[in-house]
């Protein structure tokens, strides 16, 4: 499957990128800054898992932050939204079959940290997946990983320099901490949260841990930053709604984009 997308991308592009970003929810402008070289839609590839998710527009867009190579998805798919892990793997693979070496995820979160504030950054440095199915589970294609992949170091510790050293020359403020997936769609309960707390998570989300073993499996040297756009539930009172979500996230934008760009030429 992978080979017959690849050759799709190849007839409309021949970059190559070295640099792959996810742009989580409400974050999605970012790409429509970079220095465009092709805009491929998820819809127009082969066998593609298309986002049903409003806030995720649904394509790659290919082009130059700086003098660096990036491929930007503009929109992922999500577990919730009822993929195989398969088509979950989909996307990142198809990014390094393009030849991108880094992966770099975004992601709106919940704050589970209470020292925590909305609009907080936060340097992913481990997750927590064991509440998601992965998207390794199936026949292994050993072409593409292995069978066993190590977990000691999912996020670079390289990268994250990198990402800390940006924050400070920006003046940035970038909290690090423990990312945990849950299934969604609905979110999690007061309960669930006060678990997630216990084991030691930060910031909780429904997209990123998959995303990133995938990454780790088929040889991305991988970092994270998740925004923080809402208190997790039963920390704020408040009920929780993808309205809050997008509202925060399209105030923090500029910053956040300023972090992911500066970061990225460094990369
Ligand atoms: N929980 C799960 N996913 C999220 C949240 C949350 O509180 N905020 C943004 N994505």
């Amino acid at each position: 499957m992978l080979k017959k997308q690849l050759e799709y991308i190849r007839k409309i592009t021949s970059f190559e990128p070295e640099i792959a970003i996810v742009l989580g929810s409400g974050l999605g402008e970012l790409a429509d800054e970079i220095k465009s070289e092709a805009v491929i839609n998820y819809a127009d590839i082969p066998d593609f898992p298309v986002s049903t998710v409003a806030s995720h527009k649904g394509r790659y867009v290919l082009g130059y932050i700086g003098d660096r190579k990036v491929v930007i998805m503009q929109g992922r798919i999500h577990l919730y939204e009822g993929y195989s892990g398969e088509e979950l793997a989909t996307p990142i693979r198809l990014m390094r079959k393009m030849g991108a070496g880094v992966l770099l995820l975004t992601n709106a979160a919940g704050g589970v940290n209470k020292g925590f504030k909305v609009g907080d950054f936060m340097l992913i440095n481990d997750h927590i997946s064991s509440f998601v199915p992965s998207a390794l589970i199936g026949k292994n294609d050993d072409s593409i990983g292995t069978r066993f992949p190590d977990m000691t170091n999912v996020y670079s510790p390289r990268l994250n320099d990198i990402i800390r050293d940006t924050a400070v020359d920006e003046g940035i403020a970038l909290r690090e901490g423990v990312y945990i997936q849950f299934r969604g769609p609905c979110f999690e309960t007061k309960a669930e949260i006060r678990m997630a707390s216990l084991l030691g998570a930060d910031a909780v989300g429904m997209s990123t841990a998959i995303d990133a073993q995938t990454g780790v499996h088929c040889g991305f040297e991988v970092c994270g930053i998740s925004l923080i756009t809402n208190m997790a539930c039963g920390i704020s009172e408040n009920p929780l709604s993808d309205a809050e979500v997008t509202e925060t996230a399209s105030k923090v934008a500029p910053t956040f984009k300023r972090l992911v760009k500066e970061a990225v030429k460094r990369f």
